[in-house]
């Protein structure tokens, strides 16, 4: 199975649109590089193309990576459909790009379903889509050889609804395994708190892209302050470091290739020279650029 990083930050890019802090700047200043919204591609057979997620970068994302261009029928593309993990607004507002695709398939937990509904009345009407229950038992089989199951993850709803009764379907992750190789791929950009189920998950996969939107607990408070995306209170993202961080569970699973994503622009591990990027590597934790392509 291949993979492409095609963006690799939280809500808000990086550098955020509002957002003057010391990171934001010195990716203005060129110091640092710019991340896009966190998005990802795979492929079984190199011609069937998946997205996870779609996020509001997707047409520079897209455009940005040969494997993705259309071809070679004038309106004939490698995207078969997106795998949403959540509804909310970095990892859905995409499917906008992808209006007028015709027979695009799209997967996503059932509250997520319900929640776009007004959205999918919309991009239906343009070309007919295949809207389907990410969690409907068993998983399910992608062109290009992918088998895929969906896993609950978060009981944190969107921000644009309003509350609702507690649902562990509103963010979920992934789990695609390549059905001639069996490489399997754990993909878990939103996890709220760690599990027994990322455990467990871990265990069974060769590589593992998961959640680095904090790198500590108190950065939220900061993410909030600044007005766009993540990082509102309840943010719903373990963070990397401490006791009950991801970075202490990645440990208990060196065999993974283990890549961090969604990075908020208030992480230190933006900057490759810092200690907390150091204190990652240490474990053997990866963080990528953009357009990072690998094989699993
Ligand atoms: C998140 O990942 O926490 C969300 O994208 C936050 C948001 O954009 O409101
Ligand atoms: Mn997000
Ligand atoms: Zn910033």
């Amino acid at each position: 199975m291949r993979v492409v990083l095609l963006g690799t930050a939280a809500g808000g890019g990086f550098p955020q649109w509002n957002c003057a802090c010391a990171l934001c700047a010195a990716a203005r200043d060129g110091k640092l590089p710019s991340r896009t919204q966190e998005c990802v591609a795979v492929t079984g057979n190199a011609r069937d193309w998946w997205l996870l997620n779609a996020s509001p970068d997707i047409r520079t994302q897209l455009t940005a990576t040969p494997a993705l261009w259309p071809g070679p029928g004038a309106r004939d593309t490698p995207v078969r459909g997106v795998l949403l993990t959540d509804a909310e607004p970095d990892h859905v507002t995409g499917l906008a790009a992808l209006r007028g695709a015709p027979g695009l398939k799209v997967y996503a937990p059932r509250p997520v379903l319900a929640a776009l509904s007004p959205a999918r009345a919309v991009l239906d009407r343009y070309a007919p889509w295949e809207w389907s229950d990410s969690l409907a038992e068993d998983g399910f089989v992608l062109a290009g050889g992918l088998v895929v199951t969906a896993h609950p993850m978060g009981t944190r709803p969107p921000t644009y609804l309003p509350p609702r009764p507690a649902d562990d379907r509103w963010v979920t992750a992934y789990r695609i395994e390549d059905l001639a190789t069996g490489g399997a791929l754990v993909y878990a950009p939103c996890v709220a708190a760690w599990s027994d189920t990322l455990d467990e998950l871990l265990t069974t996969a060769d590589c593992a892209v998961l959640d680095g939107t904090f790198f500590t607990a108190d950065e939220a408070g900061t993410a909030a302050r600044a007005g766009t995306g993540t990082g509102r209170p309840g943010m719903g993202h373990v963070p990397v470091a401490g006791p009950r961080g991801s970075l202490t569970a990645l440990a208990r699973h060196p065999g993974v290739r283990r890549i961090y994503t969604h990075l908020n622009n208030t992480n230190p591990l933006l900057d490759a020279g810092s200690a907390a990027r150091a204190q990652v590597n240490e474990v053997g934790v990866e963080v990528l650029m953009d357009g990072a392509e690998f094989t699993v």
